[in-house]
């Protein structure tokens, strides 16, 4: 059985679907550990009324991001976790970070990929004026936004989206995509081949 760690900064809602799955048996692993840089964070609500060991590890108590980063893998290891979930953590993670876990760290981001990276995907798609947005999982390497896509959903966008609807349908889109990300991970059947990442059987 994977372990699996969530990262969240703020109210959790892909938390709550992940957590969702695992129980009704859609995600054949377990969430061991839920980590914010947030201490007001709803995620880490979430994770405590679930009953899973929750911590709040601040930012501002470290020289620099290194050092903030060597605690999280620390941490990590102390609880050996097999996959890394960033879930809405507002953070980028430095390189130390990502050595320590190779194509074992995802991220759900509210856009189709390479269109709209970094901060706001919803607001730049949504001011860009395309027909068709939607969300991408993908692994993280030492770029933004840019490692290896694991699996997207479309949403169409319709005339009268503001960010709050669009991102409202992105969000349902998420619930499903993520949940069943993990799942593939935690049943070894993502293989990565350069920039591709193919389902095997
Ligand atoms: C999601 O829209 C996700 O795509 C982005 O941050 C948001 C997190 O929302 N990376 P929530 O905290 O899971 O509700």
């Amino acid at each position: 059985m994977k372990r699996i760690a969530v990262f969240a900064s703020g109210q959790g809602t892909n938390l709550e679907a992940i957590l969702e799955a695992v129980k009704s048996g859609g995600i054949s692993g377990e969430v061991a550990l839920v980590i914010s840089d947030q201490e007001k964070a709803q995620a880490l609500q979430r994770a405590q009324r679930w009953g899973v060991k929750a911590l709040f590890i601040n930012p501002k108590e470290y020289k620099n991001r290194e050092q903030y980063d060597q605690v999280l893998v620390d941490q990590l290891k102390a609880d050996k976790i097999d996959l890394v979930v960033l879930a809405g953590f507002m953070r980028l993670l430095t390189p130390l970070f990502v050595r320590a876990f190779p194509l074992k760290i995802m991220n759900i981001h509210p856009s189709l990929l390479p269109a709209f990276p970094g901060l706001e995907g919803v607001e730049q798609a949504l001011a860009y004026g395309v027909k068709v947005s939607g969300c991408t999982v993908h692994f993280i390497d030492e770029g933004l936004d840019t490692g290896p896509v694991i699996l997207q959903e479309a949403v169409p966008v319709i005339q009268e989206d503001t960010i709050e609807t669009l991102h409202q349908r992105i969000h349902a889109s998420e619930y499903r995509l993520y949940p069943t990300a993990i799942d593939l991970f935690c049943r070894d059947k993502l293989k990565v081949e350069g920039r591709r990442c193919l389902i095997i059987d």
